[in-house]
């Protein structure tokens, strides 16, 4: 049902600085995979056959990782080194790739705005590369489009209990549990300090959206850092009882810091 997962990667990585100033932060690996192609990975684990990725200036990087790469293949043909490509080459063999690039960082939500001509009216998924899950039984995006499935009327958001001191990181939600796991979201904030969050449930980067969201980001305005917030439009779904929190099972790590990619590395070197 759901054959488009979108990957905005756009976003500067500041935080990464200066690893990021010639190499975009999605590019960057966990062991020898960069953390883009383990999102392209749950989205295929998850049924998606298409890949629309919103780059930006710099990000060259990514289109030249998902082709292939006649010289450097001739050079390790018939070598044991062949084996390390059969992954990313299945990958450019058996699904699409397709960009657009977003000329102005103006937000995730102006992001997703930007990659409305490579989704069309369908709902699809969303997946941030930079935050990282792992579950070897069920990836993140398939659990929640289980969830879509039942209701297709809604927006579906992941979930993660994070301590309340670092609520200002994340959109934070409230809401009703409706059935395990799952809230009904009556409230979002982005980035709140923990004396205003009304939860201590945080959004990750996963999402699946309807298409009706794209008219509603047209009408957000920008919100935190001036840029346009998608927790702002979802809100407005939220507000007609059409978004749905969900809490995942499995690891998740915030590769955007410096912290979070060093626990992912551990954690996937220690895992083998
Ligand atoms: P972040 O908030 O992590 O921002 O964006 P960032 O620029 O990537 O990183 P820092 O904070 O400067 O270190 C969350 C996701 O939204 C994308 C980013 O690429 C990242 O995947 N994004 C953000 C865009 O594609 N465009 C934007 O204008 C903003």
């Amino acid at each position: 049902m759901i054959k488009k997962c979108l990957f905005p990667a756009a976003g500067y990585g500041t935080r990464f600085l200066p690893a990021t100033k010639a190499i975009p932060k999605e590019m960057l690996p966990v062991l020898t995979k960069p953390l883009l192609q383990y999102g392209v990975e749950e989205a295929v684990s998850a049924g998606c056959d298409t890949m629309a990725i919103i780059t930006g200036r710099g990000k060259r990087a990514i289109e030249d990782h998902f082709d292939r790469s006649y010289e450097l293949e001739h050079q390790i043909e018939g070598t044991s080194k062949e084996t390390l490509m059969t992954e990313i080459r299945g990958m450019i063999s058996n699904y699409t790739f397709s960009y657009t690039r977003q000329v102005e960082m103006k937000g995730l939500g102006h992001a997703i705005l930007t990659g409305q001509t490579l989704i069309g009216n369908e709902p699809f998924a969303v997946i941030l590369a930079d935050d990282l899950c792992d579950n070897d039984e069920k990836s993140v995006l398939s659990q929640m489009i289980e969830v879509y499935e039942k209701n297709p009327e809604c927006c579906i958001v992941a979930i993660e209990e994070v301590p309340k001191e670092e609520t200002s990181k994340y959109g934070v939600i409230s809401g009703n549990e409706i059935a395990e796991n799952l809230f009904k979201i009556d409230d979002m904030v982005e980035k709140p300090e923990p004396k205003d969050a009304p939860s201590n449930l945080a959004i990750i980067g996963r999402y699946i959206l309807t298409p009706e969201i794209f008219e509603v980001i047209k009408n957000t305005k920008p919100g935190k850092n001036d840029e346009v917030q998608i927790t702002d439009s979802l809100l407005t779904l939220a507000k007609e009882g059409k978004v749905l929190a969900y809490k995942f099972d499995g690891k998740r790590f915030d590769c955007g810091s410096v912290d979070g990619f060093v626990e992912a590395t551990n954690y996937f070197y220690n895992k083998g």
